[in-house]
């Protein structure tokens, strides 16, 4: 199931390795992203084939959208009699999708299981969460998810450190994405620009959060011009406003020309949690402009700073970010074959694997655990 930008990525290399060992898959998109350079050119960039199930869903509140994706989901579980629902990342679509196959009784497999930011204000960390608990099958993408699992009480036979997908995807594509030529037709040079992704509604929804982001990478701007593929939410809360001076927005980008884009940056600011990945990998400092990450292992083996939302802190790592000096890390198993280990993983249920009627119980003990810099987390209660 895809359903988001950031899902097709990591469907991709799941799908093909599942295809690989004779697996029959079947691939349902459900419309939650619908532009053309939101979902059309990730299928045709990627190689990915056309869905077999295209839900439509399309935009609407964090209730609209799921109660869409479940309504439209259950007839299609029921019609398919699948042996395993496979989500993947954080979106509300992967929320929707797990919840309705858990109850009609496919086994459900999540792809990026684990990850915590300890923000239960993030709607995502809601749907990683719930998703986590609804799941049978939990793929963890690095050591820190794999310990976030084992500390909320999931059983052993149910987790497995699989590596990052997105990663696959990313190693896969590179070369031919660099050379597209990209920097060319943008008139910038490697390392001689800095890059800036934004869709967090705590960053764009909140107005003068926004301006207050747009004010401090001005300040960069003015000795490293920035590229700003601007995200649709994005550019329905930035209708009207004027940019400030070398800070140059532009359409969302497809994934090669945006993989390409990152690997020359000098620096890369976000709010994406892909993005926050794939710097690591490519070696190419990246100021994480929100309070929290679920992906400590980008900041603790990688390139990432989190750097939050105060100018003084966004300007300091930004100017550390520009001395450069940082290499390509890899962190545990984000090694190009984390779809193969899961797809072994998956093909080992099936064919003939009965479904599973009775659901293991799974002892979640509790939801305190190390946060993403190791210190202990206030329990949920205390989050609210
Ligand atoms: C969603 C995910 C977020 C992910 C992001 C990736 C949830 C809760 N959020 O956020 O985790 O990081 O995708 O990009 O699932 N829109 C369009 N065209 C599109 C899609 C969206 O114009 O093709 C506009 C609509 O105005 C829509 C808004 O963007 O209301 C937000 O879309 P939505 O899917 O609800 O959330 P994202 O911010 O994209
Ligand atoms: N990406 C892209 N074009 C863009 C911005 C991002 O192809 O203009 C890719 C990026 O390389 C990464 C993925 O989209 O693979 C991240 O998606 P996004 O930031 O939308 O979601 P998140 O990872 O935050 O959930």
């Amino acid at each position: 199931m895809a359903g988001a930008r950031p899902n097709f990525m990591k469907v991709k290399p799941v799908l093909d390795a599942l295809e690989r060992r004779g697996a029959e898959t079947v691939l349902v998109h459900t419309g939650q992203h619908y532009d053309p350079a939101m979902s059309e050119v990730f299928f045709h960039e990627l190689g990915l084939r056309a869905p077999d199930h295209y839900l439509g869903v399309g935009s609407g509140t964090q209730a609209e959208t799921t109660a869409r994706v479940m309504t439209a989901f259950e007839p299609l579980v029921e019609r398919l009699q699948a042996t395993t629902v496979v989500v993947v990342g954080d979106v509300n679509s992967t929320l929707a999708c797990a919840l309705v196959a858990a109850k009609a009784g496919p086994y459900v497999a999540h792809v990026e299981a684990g990850l915590r930011s300890g923000d239960w204000a993030m709607p995502e960390e809601v749907n990683r969460v719930v998703t986590d608990r609804l799941s049978d099958l939990l793929f963890a993408p690095s050591a820190d998810a794999l310990a976030n699992l084992q500390a909320e009480g999931y059983r052993p036979d149910q987790v497995h450190l699989v590596g990052n997908v997105m990663v696959d995807t990313l190693l896969a594509n590179l070369g031919r994405a660099q050379a597209r030529g990209v920097l060319e037709r943008l008139g910038v040079a490697p390392k001689g620009y800095g890059l800036v992704t934004l869709h967090r509604p705590s960053n764009v929804d909140d107005a003068p959060a926004l301006s207050s982001l747009l004010a401090v990478l001005g300040q960069v701007a003015r000795h490293c011009p920035l590229v700003f593929p601007v995200h649709p939410r994005t550019a329905k809360a930035l209708a009207g406003t004027e940019l400030p001076t070398g800070l140059r927005a532009v359409e969302p980008l497809g994934y090669l020309d945006f993989i390409a884009l990152e690997a020359s940056a000098a620096v890369v600011f976000t709010d994406s949690g892909g993005v926050q990945e794939e710097t690591t990998v490519l070696g190419v400092p990246c100021v994480t402009l929100r309070d929290s990450t679920e992906r400590p292992v980008t900041v603790s083996e990688g390139t990432n700073t989190v750097a939050g939302h105060d100018p003084e802190r966004i300007l300091e790592a930004a100017a550390r970010a520009l001395e450069g000096g940082f290499a390509p890390r890899r962190p545990a198993l984000w090694d190009g074959h984390a779809g193969e280990r899961i797809a072994d993983v998956l093909v080992a249920l099936g064919p003939g694997h009965p479904r599973p009627t009775q659901r293991p119980a799974c002892p979640v003990q509790s939801a305190t655990g190390p946060g993403p810099d190791g210190a202990s987390q206030p329990g949920r209660a205390e989050l609210r």
